[in-house]
């Protein structure tokens, strides 16, 4: 697990959309997987500027996104796959059919969280993937208390996350209680994750994934098992980090060709 610590969501973006960057160049068809919430928001931004101002192309990418609402009617303005597309891919050249998302209006749920597991694989698997993180330290949807080698599944939200979210909807009445999400394990599976995480009211949440136990009391822990885990975070964000002056110091002297 590396810690980058950041001044803030711009120098994060920049650094995020690098990675997405060298991987698209070393590899057009990347699989990325891609997560909603705000704190990825300025990373798509930044991408979308570099699709129009440089030509990054994205148009053999292939991309998954974490999760979605269960039982939102399709176009929803809020559901994760609106949103996604809004926000990300709808400002880049990637194909739609490239696009995947969890189908939280399937009849049949279990089936569709295998079919959305096969997908994954029948891609080769996930090279990037994007996470934000929820106060309760949940990455995805997966709420604490989710198996550490889980797979995509059906997860009902806890209070605080439906109360988090609200901020999209109308009232916290219409978010929904039930969401797809890729598992821990299905998560732990990319080949290289990148969190992101800004300002103080994250500060224990990142402490307690990055410093704390692996344990499913803070999903986001698992992250510790990952071979190639990149932790972006700001100074609000890192203001618990007990190990902090270590991390800035490995970053800082990091041999150039290690990359991120
Ligand atoms: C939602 C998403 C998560 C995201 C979280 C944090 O619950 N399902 O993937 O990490 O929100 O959102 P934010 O980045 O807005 O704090």
């Amino acid at each position: 697990m590396e810690v980058v610590i950041l001044p803030g969501s711009k120098q994060i973006a920049a650094l995020a959309a690098d990675a997405i960057q060298v991987l698209l160049q070393r590899k057009p068809d990347a699989v990325l997987g891609l997560a909603t919430g705000s704190s990825p928001l300025p990373i798509y931004s930044e991408l979308a500027l570099r699709h129009e101002r440089d030509g990054l192309d994205f148009s053999q990418a292939r991309a998954f996104a974490l999760d979605e609402y269960v039982g939102l009617p399709a176009g929803h303005p809020e559901s994760y796959r609106e949103v996604i597309t809004r926000e990300f891919t709808g400002r880049v050249n990637i194909s739609p059919a490239n696009v995947h998302v969890p189908d939280g209006a399937a009849a049949d749920i279990p089936a569709a969280c295998q079919a959305y597991e096969d997908a994954i694989r029948a891609a080769g698997g996930v090279d990037l993937q994007l996470l934000g993180v929820g106060t309760d330290g949940h990455i995805g949807f997966n709420e604490p208390g989710s198996s550490l080698v889980s797979r995509t599944r059906i997860k009902t939200l806890i209070e605080q996350t439906r109360r988090d979210n609200a901020r999209f909807f109308d009232s916290l009445a219409e978010v929904p209680h039930h969401v797809l999400t890729q598992g821990l394990g299905t998560i732990l599976d990319a080949r290289h994750v990148i969190l992101v995480a800004t300002g103080a009211q994250k500060a224990q949440t990142v402490r307690d994934l990055v410093e704390g136990p692996v344990a499913a009391i803070c999903a986001a822990s698992v992250l510790q098992l990952h071979p190639h885990a990149t932790i972006m975070v700001d100074e609000a964000a890192a203001s618990s980090l007990r190990l902090a002056d270590y991390y800035r110091h490995s970053y800082d002297n990091k041999p150039p060709w290690q990359g991120l």
